[in-house]
């Protein structure tokens, strides 16, 4: 498929478990991962705590973006392939568009950007370029200083309807999809049956949105130092590493 009938596909899919997407930062990762069936690789920022130890996203610049997301497109792979727009690389229409040129030329099938009306102009000005934009609403983790930690979303109908109000406003302007964060699986309900294009969620509660997407590293436990409540991981990788590397050690020294 062409990445503009990857789009058409996603876009066109509602009803839980219609998306199973997941976060990728490298070349063997994206192989694996695309062999796996995931729909959609997205080269998130979360890149900037799971790959690169920073403490939030806020760290994250376009130049480590491009490094990853040229990395998973060279695996080629069939999944729809989505980079986030790192924080102050959109804060103008004309910026968000030159930086989403800039992320398609690397590599990307479409971009993610965070927030809900005030970021209608410059999905429009992405999306009349002819660029697929996937929106991002809910808790932005983009914002963690001002709003001084991570909380949850959609608590009450007031900020439902905010969240809604912002899904309308994106997709007036064009978004294929949104990905709902930290929202109660209660608004995530109402926000994905009152909106015709599918939502995927993360730490929304599970069968709330249309699609789901996970960190890949909750998924393979190999990031311990920090584990949402909601991961639900497959395997427990760092052990194996230790393990594996513990087994190195005492080979290479039996030697001695
Ligand atoms: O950067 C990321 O990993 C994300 C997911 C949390 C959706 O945006």
């Amino acid at each position: 498929m062409t990445p503009k009938e990857k789009v058409a596909a996603i876009k066109a899919t509602k009803g839980p478990g219609s998306i199973a997407a997941l976060t990728c930062y490298d070349y063997p990762m994206a192989r694996l991962l695309d062999e796996s069936g995931t729909d959609i690789l997205l080269v998130g920022d979360s890149l900037g705590m799971v790959v690169l130890g920073f403490p939030d996203t806020t760290h994250v610049t376009l130049a480590h973006i491009l490094h990853h997301l040229e990395a998973v497109a060279r695996a080629k792979p069939a999944a729809l392939i989505i980079a986030d727009l790192p924080i102050h690389t959109y804060d103008t229409p004309e910026q968000a568009l030159a930086t989403a040129k800039v992320l398609v030329a690397a590599g990307a099938d479409a971009v993610k950007l965070e927030g809900g009306i005030h970021q209608a102009e410059k999905v429009r000005a992405i999306t009349q370029a002819g660029i697929p934009v996937c929106g991002h609403l809910g808790m932005l983790p983009q914002q963690v200083l001002e709003e001084g930690g991570y909380h949850k979303k959609g608590k009450t109908p007031e900020q439902t309807q905010a969240i809604l109000d912002g899904a309308i406003a994106l997709i007036d302007a064009g978004v294929f999809a949104i990905v709902l964060e930290s929202v109660t699986p209660a608004a995530s309900r109402i926000i994905t049956e009152s909106i015709s294009i599918p939502t995927i969620g993360i730490g929304c509660g599970e069968s709330t949105c249309d699609g789901e997407i996970a960190v890949v590293t909750d998924l393979l436990g190999s990031f311990p130092w920090f584990v949402p409540p909601f991961a639900k991981p497959e395997v427990n990788l760092s052990n194996s590493i230790l393990e594996a590397a513990a087994k190195y050690i005492a080979r290479v020294r039996s030697r001695s």
